[in-house]
């Protein structure tokens, strides 16, 4: 496989949305070749599943089927659509992957970080970001964001978890970056989405430019 593969991480309200499209503009300015998706991605099979999962009728599901859900619907994303990407050659940006499994389900549902590692090994083929990018905002910064958010935009059922939980996904994926130091890259998300574009194109590149020289 020739491609990049980069996710990007947060908790609801990090900005990833925004920041990748400001860094996906830059990555083609200068004339990398990049795709941007996020799970389900628009593959029918994915969109489906993750109607089940975000249906704000469906309160009383349990939480080790949610995972088994988001790892089913990720199966399918990545094999019909970033594997073959990749395959051409491209950098793909993803928004979201297995790192908010580990977090929402593994870490805030409390079903287990190696649990949840271990279905989406399962469902991955153990296929992991070559960097993942990770918006650190503060819980107390992240839930002023999503209330404004919410007035504008379709709330979830994923959406309508409590503050507490919030601090509990913030608090997952801080240990995830100290479980995988040498995948997952911090970024200071309390910033301009420039500010923290740059830094995350900064850190696509010298990974563009690690994989050249190894080649
Ligand atoms: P999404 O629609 O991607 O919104 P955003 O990334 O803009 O916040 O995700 C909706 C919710 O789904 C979000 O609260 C995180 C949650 N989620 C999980 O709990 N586990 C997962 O594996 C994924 C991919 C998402």
């Amino acid at each position: 496989m020739k491609g990049l593969f980069i996710s990007f991480e947060g908790t609801d309200g990090s900005g990833k949305t925004s920041v990748i499209k400001e860094v996906e503009r830059y990555l083609r300015l200068e004339g990398i070749d990049v795709v941007t998706t996020r799970e389900p991605g628009g593959v029918s099979i994915s969109e489906q599943v993750r109607n089940v999962i975000h249906d704000n009728n469906n309160t009383d599901m349990d939480a080790v089927c949610e995972a088994l859900l988001y790892a089913a619907a990720r199966r399918q994303h990545l094999v019909q659509k970033v594997v073959p990407l990749l395959k051409e050659g491209k950098v793909v940006l993803c928004d979201r992957y297995v790192d908010s499994s580990l977090a929402y389900q593994g870490y805030a549902r409390g079903l287990g970080i190696d649990l949840v590692k271990g279905i989406n090994d399962y469902a991955t083929g153990g296929m992991y970001p070559d960097l993942t990018i990770y918006l650190d905002v503060r819980p107390e910064i992240g839930i002023q964001r999503i209330m404004t958010h919410t007035q504008t935009h379709e709330v979830n059922r994923m959406d309508n978890e409590s503050i507490e939980f919030h601090k509990k996904t913030h608090e997952g994926y801080e240990l995830l970056v100290k479980m995988f130091p040498e995948r997952i890259k911090p970024v200071d998300g309390e910033r301009t989405i420039k500010e923290v574009a740059i830094d995350a194109f900064k850190l696509i590149k010298e990974k563009i430019n690690s994989v050249k020289n190894e080649q």
